[in-house]
């Protein structure tokens, strides 16, 4: 049983992993629907929150039913970390995420993010810091290392252990490579090698198949694994992998009817969230993602993203059930 503090979260824990503008409340509601077992916020700026942004704070928003869910903060000042996480543990989640990965310049170069990968001292000072201000679980998630030359991840993995964080999430990928080639996942092998370590150790880089779940889950020795990109327009990812994890066999792909209902949860949860206008608005990204491989699709997509009412996109998705209630995916 893999446990983050007292949360016991399966012998083989799928997460959803992080990702700005996507794992959003509604987001989350469909990839729980569809076996994510621990979720996070997309990374809020500590500056937003201790400035009281709206835009920041609203993205603290959780709900019940996604229990055990994480919220992820970001920042290079260690007094602001210290002060935004207590506005999250006020939030009440169930666990906090220091993000210690993202690539993107306007991050990375202030020192946060992936930024403070060099400097490993000052990241293990933020951690502890970190730790002591809150009562909750905290957690991390990072990257290899900066670039090829300077990866420590084995050394950075149990330095944050011992000053008391609960499980790491590593995309086993450096800076350097943003998103290019592919993650290399035999450093989580020697992560996990390490006697000392005893805390969670995620994989996160690329799983996009159960078959390829399953291939580094026997390979690599990780307590469990994150997935982002592989399950946007997709949730039923999670659900899929542990089916095959389960049986040794695929499920079937989710057919037009369970496509239409997903889509029509995540368009009804952003309306109730956002309002109409704000909601219709954000959902727009997801349509294309959730109806991939659909031939003579764009006319609907079309509509989709110019229709301005709830009303009209529920229409469209009538249509689209009409006209393709023969199609197999
Ligand atoms: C659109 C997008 C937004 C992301 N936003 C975040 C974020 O807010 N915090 C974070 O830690 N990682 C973020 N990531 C990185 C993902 O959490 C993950 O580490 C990365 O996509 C690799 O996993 P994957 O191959 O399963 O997608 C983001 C990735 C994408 C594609």
């Amino acid at each position: 049983m893999v446990k983050i503090g007292n949360l016991e979260l399966g012998e083989f824990p799928l997460l959803l992993a992080p990702m700005e503008d996507v794992s959003d409340p509604p987001f989350r509601a469909v990839c729980k629907e569809n076996g994510a077992d621990l979720m996070y916020t997309e990374f809020i700026s500590s500056e937003g929150l201790i400035r009281d942004a709206a835009k920041s704070i609203q993205k603290l928003d959780i709900f019940e039913y996604e229990r055990p869910v994480g919220i992820q903060i970001f920042g290079n000042e260690i007094q602001s970390m210290r002060e935004a996480a207590a506005i999250v543990e006020a939030a009440r989640p169930d666990i906090l995420d220091i993000n210690y990965g993202c690539p993107v310049n306007k991050v990375a170069c202030k020192g946060a993010g992936a930024g403070i990968l060099l400097d490993i001292d000052k990241m293990v000072a933020m951690t502890a810091e970190i730790v002591k201000a809150v009562n909750i679980p905290v957690t991390v998630k990072t990257r290899l290392g900066w670039s090829q030359d300077t990866i420590r991840i084995v050394e950075v993995a149990e330095r944050l252990q011992d000053v008391g964080i609960q499980a790491i999430s590593i995309h086993a990928r450096t800076r350097q490579q943003m998103y290019k080639g592919e993650a290399d996942w035999s450093y989580l092998n020697l992560v996990k090698a390490n006697p000392r370590l005893h805390i969670p150790v995620f994989g996160n880089g690329d799983i996009d198949s159960p078959e390829k779940a399953k291939e580094y889950r026997d390979k690599y020795n990780v307590d469990g694994m994150m997935i982002g990109r592989a399950s946007i327009g997709y949730p039923w990812i999670f659900n899929e992998i542990k089916h095959y994890f389960a049986t040794g066999e695929k499920l079937a792909a989710p057919d037009l009817e369970q496509r239409i209902r997903v889509t029509k949860k995540h368009l009804d949860f952003s309306v109730q969230w956002k309002g109409e206008k704000q909601g219709i608005l954000e959902m727009r990204r997801h349509y294309t993602n959730y109806f991939r491989g659909m031939p003579n699709f764009k006319p609907f997509r079309a509509e989709m993203v110019t229709a301005e009412t709830y009303q009209h996109v529920c229409a469209v998705l009538d249509q689209v059930a009409e006209v393709y209630a023969d199609y197999e995916f």
